[in-house]
This record gives structure tokens, sequence and C-alpha cells, in this order.
């Protein structure tokens, strides 16, 4: 195509540095980047139109309404962050002061306290302070390179407050530059009014939140939504299963009624206890993806690793919580599967917007290779959330999400760490931070 008008062409890069394909990359696959020294990306209207060395691209330009030189600089797709706990009240900072003389998670959970005394503070929050609160926490996640990102609910643990939390995430993707997937996670822990009755949540959850929630619509026209998920307030259904918070049945029994209802499943699985079940059941019902898999048998792994479904490591959860027992990323990996890293954002376990960190984590103790933990934190990141063949890479066609690092390499990502390299954001081909600073209205 000759004499194209484009929006905006970022050239000569010192790198650029991609995954391709709709994906999930799997097994060896996820290490193969597309790399071009010196090269330019074109943006029309929102999408990558062109991408390839700065003389090609450059060829097939007429005109660009804005040029950005990015010389000494490496663009890559925008991070998305596939597991997030985005929307919360308060903070757990005593907590986290307990577990460091000693205390366990799931000792302060079942004690009353952890993800209950977040629902607590959560409960008694308003939908403005929510806003704000959740506001602060995106801004630092695009500054971070983060584009899109997926979000549960399940501080609430009741109607009222998780309608409020999802009406909230819904009224912040309108309002922010980044695009968020919603997942409904009433199923996050037994709610203290429902103790000394757990099953009566369970069967609250299937018989009237789950139907609720599936029947709740936002409007197509408003904000992001694609077609398939047809405005419905949540496209996913995620649940804790956990010695303390639900049992391998009543995870099963919650995931089939959430599919029968048209969500797509998610589970949190093996985050702690040891070979409860919950990764066979994740692949057998079909989730698209099974997260956390810390304490995931070998022979689980291998079963993942043969299925459709991806895994969604959190290295923050570990490092968070020092327990120095990371998930292994490497035998998935090895084993031909299709991983994913995200950062687990909630208040008690890991409270961190930063990908870039989860890659510097990935690296040294999952043992991926800086290219593979790219690919983990970009394009099979976007499969793990339904969005892999809108976003994830650069490729003509694909929504104009990226990111200038201020590094000539991509593997600075994971080789420093605790700054941040980030220097420009582009959203659907909007320059939404310039020079480290968020810039959007
Ligand atoms: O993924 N495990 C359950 N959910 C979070 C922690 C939530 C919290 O502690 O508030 C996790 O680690
Ligand atoms: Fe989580």
């Amino acid at each position: 195509m000759k004499g194209m008008k484009v929006d905006l062409l970022i050239r000569n890069a010192a790198q650029i540095a991609t995954p391709t394909g709709p994906g999930p990359a799997r097994g060896g696959a996820m290490g193969f980047l597309r790399l071009i020294s010196g090269g330019a990306v074109a943006i029309r209207e929102g999408r990558v139109v062109a991408i390839g060395p700065t003389s090609e691209v450059e060829a097939q330009i007429e005109e660009a309404a804005e040029i950005v030189e990015a010389r000494h600089q490496t663009v890559i797709p925008g991070f998305v962050d596939p597991h997030t706990h985005l929307i919360w009240a308060g903070d757990r900072v005593a907590e986290f002061e307990l577990r460091l003389k000693g205390a366990t998670y799931l000792e302060i959970l079942q004690a009353g306290g952890g993800i209950l005394s977040t629902v607590r503070a959560t409960r008694a929050a308003s939908a403005e302070q929510l806003m704000v609160e959740t506001r602060s926490r995106l801004d630092r996640m695009l500054l971070h390179g983060t584009t899109t990102a997926e979000a549960k609910t399940g501080y609430g643990l009741e109607w009222e407050t998780e309608r409020r939390l999802l009406e909230v995430l819904h009224r912040l993707n309108g309002a922010h530059p980044m695009d968020l997937v919603p997942t409904f996670m009433g199923a996050h822990a037994v709610p203290e009014e429902y103790q000394e009755d757990p099953e009566a949540y369970v069967e609250r959850l299937i018989e009237e939140m789950l139907p609720e929630v599936a029947a709740q619509r936002y409007p197509v026209d408003g904000p992001w939504s694609p077609p398939w998920a047809n405005g419905r307030a949540a496209w996913f259904c995620d649940v804790f299963c956990e010695r303390g918070a639900f049992d391998l049945d009543q995870t099963r029994r919650i995931l089939e009624a959430a599919k029968a209802l048209g969500f797509g499943l998610k589970v949190h699985a093996d985050e702690f206890e040891p070979a409860l079940g919950a990764t066979p059941l994740a692949v057998q019902l079909r989730a698209i993806s099974v997260d956390h898999l810390v304490s995931t048998p070998p022979e689980h792994l291998e079963l993942l690793a043969r299925s459709e479904t991806i895994g969604v490591m959190l290295p923050g959860t570990p490092f968070g919580l020092a327990t120095g027992h990371y998930g292994r990323g490497r035998s998935l990996i090895d084993a031909g599967g299709a991983l994913a890293i995200a950062t687990d954002l909630n208040p008690g376990t890991s409270w961190c917007e930063s990908m870039p960190m989860m890659i510097a984590l990935a690296t040294r103790y999952m043992k991926l290779t800086p290219a593979e933990a790219l690919t983990a934190a970009t394009l099979n990141a976007a499969c793990a959330i339904g969005l892999g063949h809108e976003i994830g890479s650069l490729e003509p066609g694909k929504q104009a999400d990226l990111v200038l690092l201020d590094a000539p390499d991509y593997r600075h990502l994971a080789y420093r760490y605790g700054v941040n390299l980030v220097h420009t954001v582009v959203k659907r081909g909007r320059i939404v931070v310039r020079e480290g600073r968020i810039q959007y209205d």
C-alpha cells in the first residue's frame, strides 16, 4: 500500500521486539520473537498498519500526523495483565508486618482477617471512594506499560457490593485509557455471615448471584467490549479453590453453573495446598485459564500442557508472601504448554502494578528466558483473557497498544528491576504516557 496517510509513525527504534501470531505461543514457540533493528510502526485509526525496518515502512507512507523518534529505545506490545484483583478499598499493611513475624496467609484468613478484612473495608466504601482508589492503581499500571488488564470482583461477597464493584469497573473502563476485562469472583472467600454454613453461600452464588451477573448488561456502544462478550457485566467467573475457601466439589458446582450461564471460566488453583485437583478440573471444564499453579504436582502440569487451557503464573505472590516457592514455569513450557504471567495485584499477597517486575521475577525464579517472559506478559496474557486476536503483539491489523522502553534491547526488561524503563505508552494509537508522565483527559 503506497501513499498511506497515518496518524502516528514511530521510527528508528533501536529495536522492535514482539511475539507474532494469534497465539497462544506454546512450548518452544514462546521463545520466538520478531526482532527488528532500526524499526518503525505506523498507526492509523488505532490500529497497526505497517511494521518493519524504518525505510520499508516509510516507503509506504505519504503523510504522518505525528512522528515519534525512538532512537535508543525498544518498542514492545503493551503489557496485558491477565489476573488482578484490581478493585478494593483500604490496605493490609499491618498484616504484612504480622506475616514478616511468622504468621501465615491462611492462618490470618482463618482468624477472620486477610480477604475478609478487605471485604469489610470494601463494603463500607462508596462508589466514589472505590473509583478514586482504583484509578490511582490504574494510572500506576499504565505508567508501567500495562494497556489491558483483567479485573476481578470478590471483595463484596454479597450482591449489593459485588454489583457496585462491577459498576465501578465499568465506569473506570470508560474513564481511563486502559481496557478492563471484568471477572466475577463472588467465590473469592466465604463471607463472615456464612462461616457457619458455607454451603448456603455456595447455593446463593449458584441460584442468585451468578444469574444476576449474567443478566446484567452494559451498553455495547459504551466502553469497550468485543462482540462475543456482548456487553456482559463480567466475561469470566473465577473460584478460589483452597483449604479455607472453596473445596473441589464446591468449585466444580460453581464453575458448571457459570459455564451454563455463558461465562468463560478461570480458577485459582494450587496456590497453597497441593493437589486439591483444581488443575485437572479446570482442564476438564475447558477453562480459558488456570492460575497460580505453585504447588501443582508434575502430572497435573503435564495434563495442563496437553490442554487448551492457559497456565497463568503469578510470581509476585510468592515474592510478596516471601514463601520462596514459585510456580514451575519452565516445566510447563518444556512440556509444550502455554504460559502467561500476571501481577495478581491485590492488597494481601501482591500489591504490585508492574508487569516488568513480574518479568524480572519469572526469569529468575520460574526459569523463563527473557523472550519467553515477554511472550507470557503480552501475547499469551491476551489469550488468557480471550483477546489474542486483538492485542498482545505488534502486527498489521492488531490494536495499536505499545510501549517504548528507555533501553536498547528488550532483555533489559528482565535484566533490570525495581525501576521503571517505560518512556512512552500508546493505547489504541493515542499517546497516553509521554516521557514517563501520564497524559490523558
Ligand atoms: O490471588 N487467593 C486469593 N486471592 C488473592 C489474594 C487476595 C487477598 O489476599 O486479598 C490471590 O493471592
Ligand atoms: Fe488472585
